[in-house]
């Protein structure tokens, strides 16, 4: 399994490092077959298995229940779980009871919890005081779903890619190990990655970041309108269709099961 250490290394000699959501048991063992190095098991879950809009209403317990069954089959690959809305914003004593049951319970390498401002640094300060690695996330913040208004790219204005910058330089003094830089433009991603000594992975952030993430249903093809930054690897919507739509034909026409699907007695 990587390490951080391995991801500062990787960062220096300008190897990417590769991250990707998976939600379940398949998910993340395809993700370790293909030598990912870091496995997220991200809120947007609540988007891709729960349906929702947003991942406002994700629960630590949703978090914790799809961080269990990733880690059991990512045994060999670093796991970092999303902290949920709400789960780190009130109170420094709650953040760490919740951060402490994420990584007791499902076994995970590091918590990733969004946003730059004082309460998030005092956030990772206190985190990293209890030895919890964090990962931070900047830029588009999707648990920020309310203030935002909408899904667009951030940090256009030369003042707004100056708190950004200003904030990834807090974030790494306050000792997070890695940063995810979510739709900005790829001037704002080079620079934040220039500047900073820990690692940063891009979502929407351009070519320069030191690693890229993706969500596993969009690399699929199985989410309805993915984002500009997001390549479709495989249209496997329609490939599922076809074959469900083909297994239902088959029951329908008697054509399934066929003899080599039934048993039979022992031959005595
Ligand atoms: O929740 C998530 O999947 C994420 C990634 C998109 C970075 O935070």
């Amino acid at each position: 399994m990587k390490t951080i250490k391995d991801f500062y290394k990787m960062k220096s000699q300008s190897k990417p490092i590769t991250m990707l959501t998976a939600y379940d048991f398949y998910s993340a063992q395809i993700a370790q077959q293909s030598e990912i190095d870091i496995v997220l098991v991200g809120d947007s879950l609540g988007n891709v298995i729960q349906g929702k809009e947003n991942p406002i209403t994700v629960s630590l317990a949703d978090m914790i229940y799809h961080g269990e069954i990733v880690r059991r089959a990512a045994t060999e690959t670093f796991v970092i779980v999303d902290m949920p809305y709400m789960s780190y914003h009130l109170d420094i004593t709650q953040t760490k009871k919740n951060a402490s049951k994420i990584m007791i319970k499902t076994q995970a390498n590091a918590v990733k919890i969004e946003g730059g401002s004082q309460s998030r640094i005092d956030a990772i300060k206190a985190l990293i005081d209890c030895e919890i690695p964090v990962c931070a996330h900047l830029g588009l913040t999707p648990q920020s779903i309310n203030i935002l208004g909408d899904y667009k790219v951030q940090a256009q204005e030369k003042n707004e890619q100056e708190i950004l910058l200003r904030q990834a330089i807090e974030i790494e003094k306050a000792g997070a190990f890695m940063l995810v830089i979510e739709c900005v433009p790829e001037e704002v991603g080079k620079k934040i990655t220039e500047t900073l000594k820990i690692p940063t992975i891009g979502i929407g952030a351009g070519r320069y970041t030191d690693g890229q993430v993706l969500v596993w249903h969009d690399i699929l093809g199985l989410t309805e309108k993915p984002a500009k930054f997001v390549k479709k690897y495989i249209d496997l919507k329609q490939i599922l269709k076809d074959n469900v739509s083909l297994y239902v034909k088959e029951t329908r026409e008697r054509e399934f099961p066929k003899i080599e699907n039934v048993y039979f007695p022992k031959k005595k």
